[in-house]
């Protein structure tokens, strides 16, 4: 039995302690944002924020997260159901093509804000390593730059 915070309600599963956190999220508990692309910490597409920060939940054992908060794309808006200013801005900058990835770059965007709230493009090309094969990179600094401005609005 593994416990821990995940979009604010508590989840307990009754898990071999080293399944990999992203298939605990999409097999037991059908948090189906968090994506599989590459599953060795590569593409970005398993992205969650653990106690804040971005991580690949594909080679994280859900046992490392025992009391921990989890948060996946689902819960980046608030208990209102009000998006946070990275999606605020992911639409209004009509970021995803396919879309298959967006969730990770979501969750990537958040902890880069939270660490730097208004990065240069330089820095968003060094903390973003996300990978896109649709190639949304521009969108996606342009939409960083609008979500680093709605929050100092
Ligand atoms: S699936 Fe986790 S980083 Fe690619
Ligand atoms: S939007 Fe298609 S892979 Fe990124």
């Amino acid at each position: 039995m593994v416990a821990f915070i995940v979009n604010n309600t508590p989840a307990d599963v009754s898990v071999d302690a080293d399944k990999p956190l992203l298939w605990v999220l999409r097999e037991d508990l059908e948090i189906l944002g968090p994506k599989y692309g590459c599953g060795i910490a590569q593409c970005g597409a398993c992205r969650v924020l653990i106690d804040g920060v971005s991580t690949p939940s594909c080679i994280v054992p859900v046992g490392d997260v025992e009391g921990a908060s989890v948060v996946t794309v689902e819960g980046l808006a608030d208990a209102q159901g009000n998006l946070s200013v990275v999606q605020q801005a992911w639409i209004e900058e009509q970021v995803p093509q396919c879309g298959f990835c967006q969730p990770g770059f979501l969750v990537a965007a958040t902890d880069l804000l939270r660490q730097n709230p208004d990065p240069s493009d330089d820095e968003i090309d060094a903390a973003i390593t996300n990978i896109c094969r649709c190639g949304t990179y521009p969108r996606i600094r342009r939409a960083i730059h609008r979500a680093a401005a709605l929050a100092r609005e």
